[in-house]
């Protein structure tokens, strides 16, 4: 009895919900011809793999049954998004091997920050296509494909690329800014941080503002993850102090630094919506999705959060996932765990294709967004909440 009236109050929520969605946003999805996305590895489907060393075994293994550009076993949570908006999965920019460009193209390269770094990427795996380039390279990317379209003489040599009248149409996404946070938090205080990171965010916003100049007109934004419960962070705290850690074995002080980025984001995005009324921003609460997922990976069905399918992680051996390493005298070889879809974080680094998923699934319908609208909706113009 007990359960059927819980079970009903749920149909009536969900039932407001959709009525109360439908009444905000009117009916008609977006049906979005392309998307563009910016961001680091979080997001990179082949932006690195193609700039420098492509990525390798066991990368990949689990959907693409090859390293595929990406650093999980499977999918991100782009290639998710692409699949629910029925979209190909997203090329690479830097990509020049069979790729179609005409559903749009991913600028993001695994390394990448917001902030333009004086490091090298063979010395400290920086990548040297942070956002500004990332923009840089959008709009040369718009100027030549148009071009070409427009003096293209057959039908055929325009597929691969983008319809010109497609970019203002398009989704526009980010997820960025993890690596500002990592590389400061090596570097600096939190106090230094936290002093920093408005100037970071205000890049991040010039970049959306600049694409509005150019006629884009739907953002979806998402904010930080959980960068302290990140296992490879932990691997540094073997014998915590009381206090470092949270419940879920995550190091507060470093998610306290993501949060401090994402009300800043927050408030940009805010800023920008009262700025650029006919442009529509959706706000995604990345941290809450994954740290949700974290928080409850048995009730979800995942081991603890703090293990990780591939990767040599003990005392002071590392080895990194897919590579080799002599540990007292015998070689070890980093390779992937049985079973892949029971893990949350796949190299201490990146999530697994099934916490990808899981990730995907939650965000899309807008229950961590700002405001609470499906992806499928989200050009149209929604009020902050
Ligand atoms: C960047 O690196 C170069 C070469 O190491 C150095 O000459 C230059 O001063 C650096 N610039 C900044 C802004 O740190
Ligand atoms: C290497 O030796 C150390 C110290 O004897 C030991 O704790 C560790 O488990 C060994 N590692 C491997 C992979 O054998
Ligand atoms: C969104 O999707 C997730 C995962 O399927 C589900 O648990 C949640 O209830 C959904 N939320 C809404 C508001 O539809």
């Amino acid at each position: 009895m007990r359960v059927v009236s819980f079970f009903a109050a749920g149909i009536l929520v969900s039932w407001v919900l959709s009525v109360l969605g439908e009444e905000m946003m009117g009916s008609s999805p977006c049906n979005f011809p392309a998307i563009y996305n910016f961001g680091d590895s979080n997001s990179d489907t082949g932006g690195n793999s193609a700039a420098f060393y492509p990525a390798g075994p066991p990368s990949g293994e689990t959907f693409f049954h090859q390293p595929a550009g990406r650093g999980s076993d499977g999918r991100l949570i782009i290639d998710f998004i692409a699949k629910h908006l029925r979209l190909p999965y997203l090329s690479a920019y830097l990509d020049s091997i069979g790729t179609s460009y005409r559903h749009g193209a991913n600028f993001a390269t695994g390394g990448a920050r917001i902030r333009r770094f004086n490091t090298s990427f063979f010395v400290t795996g920086e990548s040297p296509f942070s956002l500004d380039i990332q923009i840089v390279q959008f709009d040369q990317f718009k100027s030549r494909t148009s071009n070409l379209y427009k003096h293209a003489k057959k039908h055929s040599s325009r597929r691969n690329l983008p319809r010109p009248e497609d970019f203002s149409k398009a989704l526009y996404t980010f997820d960025i800014g993890q690596n500002d946070i990592a590389a400061s938090l090596q570097t600096m205080s939190n106090e230094q941080l936290k002093a920093v990171i408005p100037g970071i965010v205000d890049q991040l916003a010039t970049a959306v503002e600049h694409l509005y100049q150019n006629g884009a007109r739907t953002f979806w934004i998402h904010n930080t993850g959980p960068i302290g419960c990140l296992p490879v962070t932990q691997h540094h705290y073997h014998r915590p102090m009381p206090g470092i850690l949270d419940q879920h074995g995550c190091v507060i002080a470093q998610n306290d630094m993501a949060k401090e980025f994402n009300r800043k984001l927050k408030s940009a995005v805010i800023k920008l919506r009262e700025q650029l009324p006919d442009a529509a921003f959706t706000y995604v609460d990345v941290f809450a999705a994954k740290y949700k997922l974290i928080g409850n990976a048995k009730k979800q069905g995942f081991v603890d959060a703090r293990n990780i399918c591939c990767g040599y992680h003990e005392d002071d051996s590392h080895v990194y996932c897919g590579n080799k390493a002599k540990i007292n005298g015998s070689e070890v070889y980093a390779g992937s765990c049985e079973d892949p879809s029971l893990y949350i974080s796949w190299d201490g680094v990146h999530y697994t294709e099934a916490a990808n998923h899981w990730i995907a699934n939650h965000i899309v319908n807008g229950s961590f967004s700002d405001p609470p609208v499906p992806i499928t909706h989200a050009c149209h113009k929604g009020q902050s909440v």
